[in-house]
């Protein structure tokens, strides 16, 4: 498939994995797997309009001897734009995903030091992969094409692209925390990774405090980098020198196809199912926790404040039931197999302690759950607990108002979310930490009056459905491109104040 269309600039998206992935089955056949983000919904339509490629990881290791050729390139021709294949060995993706994407970056971007495993061989394999990246981007792109890299996997795309000679422009988003200078002052590989950033021309965060972090980082530790006064006031877009050249830096809060979880929401069947998670369980209340198996997503600490309400408030026994449902992730990393051993610990002794005939106070749910079901589980609940540690933004909480289309449900959001800075006036906000206050939070949530929940969900609404997916592509890729910005949005920073 040619990605050129009649254009002669196409964007090349790059993230770590393709939005298409294939995978041989139990009878081994080959499976090919469409990634549901949003992400994904809103690139197409633009991959397809302008001519583009997307560069990623294709799913399986080199080792399966999979020929994936063809059915990429039929892949391709139904989604209108080249998806170009990364290939890694089974070594490469363990040093290099598990390893220093997910042992080093994810721990030390989300302030979790003591996760971090800072070995040599797993930056010795990020080196390499990320060149491995930047050899495929060079064989694909025309001098014209806009480069658009996602993610902490791929720091250092930019500086190795360069490398080899490429002038292209490259644009970077950030979709975790960036941390303070305290913390990335630990990783051994600090320099390297901090200049290889300043090889793109537009540098992409979630919040405006992600970027201060940067910014701060950069002053200390980068000595030819010139800062304007604006950068650390600025909500907007902001401009770095170096070298003679400028680079963006820009705040663009990632969202949702709000239209997409809305009309869903709506649909017969998920009225149906709605109707179904009720009956099963008439007159009660239901508070909904959903997340990926993650240490930065706050689940033990959720389950904890449950048990917490279930103390202060026996009144409440047999009238409410926490869904706790946990999507598997990174399961072969240590760190995440102890924490599904300490939230399914956690489960049993709730379960243990105040189950009745009955009424089991906590559903527990271990997969993957398909849009459908989840979108019945949000219009269902009349409570959502988005309880992160540590969060870049956060989509569940941004899925959960965009498919509470009766606006009578409430958001309870940790304050360190990436989003409490769009969703701070109408959720309810929580330090996950203070397992009282969230216990406390829930009783106000199940017991607030009706006019309240639709004034603060009606709210919440319109933030999401004016700032979707499609506004944040919009956006980040006018930054990218254009040079004229002061139409630019500027998203306020939220801070907790007494
Ligand atoms: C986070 C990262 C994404 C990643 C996702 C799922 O949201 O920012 O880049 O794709 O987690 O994690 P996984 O390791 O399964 O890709």
């Amino acid at each position: 498939m040619d990605c050129r269309n009649s254009h002669d600039d196409c964007l090349v998206i790059v993230s770590n994995r393709l939005p298409l992935v294939l995978k041989k089955d139990e009878a081994g056949e080959i499976k090919t797997e469409m990634g549901a983000g949003g992400l994904v919904t809103a690139l197409a339509p633009v991959l397809k309009n302008r001519g583009g490629i997307w560069i990623g990881w294709p799913g399986y290791v080199q080792e399966e001897d999979i020929q994936a050729e063809p059915i990429l390139t039929r892949e391709s021709d139904r989604l209108g734009y080249a998806l170009r294949p990364v290939q890694l060995t089974r070594q490469e993706l363990d040093d290099y995903y598990e390893g220093f994407s997910n042992s080093v970056l994810w721990p030390l971007f989300h302030d979790f030091l003591g996760y971090c495993r800072f070995h040599q061989q797993y930056w010795d394999a990020y080196q390499r992969v990320n060149n491995r990246f930047a050899e495929v981007i060079a064989a694909n792109i025309g001098q014209n094409d806009l480069v658009w890299v996602h993610d902490y996997h791929l720091l250092l795309v930019a500086a190795k692209l360069r490398e080899k000679g490429a002038r292209n422009r490259m644009a970077f988003f950030l979709h975790t925390p960036f941390p303070a200078l305290d913390i990335f002052i630990r990783l051994p590989w600090r320099f390297k990774v901090l200049s290889s950033l300043l090889e793109f021309d537009l540098l992409g965060f979630h919040t405006v405090g992600d970027r201060r972090n940067f910014i701060g980082c950069l002053r200390k530790l980068v000595r030819e980098v010139e800062i304007g006064q604006q950068a650390e006031t600025e909500e907007g877009l902001c401009e770095l020198r170096m070298n003679g050249r400028v680079i963006k830096l820009g705040v663009f809060p990632i969202s949702i196809d709000y239209r997409e979880f809305s009309d869903l929401a709506a649909a017969k069947d998920i009225s149906e199912r709605v109707k179904d998670i009720h009956e099963n369980f008439p007159d009660k209340k239901n508070i909904f926790s959903v997340g990926r198996l993650d240490y930065t997503k706050g689940i033990p600490e959720g389950l904890r404040a449950f048990r917490k309400f279930l103390t202060l408030f026996p009144e409440m026994h047999r009238k409410v039931r926490f869904i706790q449902v946990v999507v598997p992730s990174r399961e072969d990393i240590p760190a995440y197999a102890a924490l599904k051993e300490e939230i399914e610990r956690l489960v049993g002794e709730i379960n243990g302690v105040f189950s009745q005939e009955d009424w089991m106070p906590v559903q527990y749910v271990y997969r993957h759950l398909d849009r459908r079901e989840l979108v019945s589980f949000y219009r269902a609940c009349e409570v959502a607990l988005v309880t992160p540690l540590k969060d870049g933004m956060n989509l569940i909480a941004k899925e959960y108002c965009a498919s509470n289309i009766k606006e009578d449900g409430v958001l309870i959001l940790s304050e360190f979310a990436g989003a409490v800075n769009q969703l701070h006036e109408g959720a309810l906000l929580v330090n996950p930490h203070d397992t009282e206050s969230v216990a406390s939070s829930m009783h106000q949530a199940l017991f607030m009056d009706l006019a309240e929940k639709r004034r603060r969900m009606q709210g919440l609404r319109r933030c999401v459905q004016e700032q979707d997916i499609f506004w944040w592509v919009n956006y980040s890729l006018q930054a990218a491109i254009e040079k004229d910005l002061s139409s630019f949005p500027r998203i306020q920073e939220y801070y907790p104040a007494e």
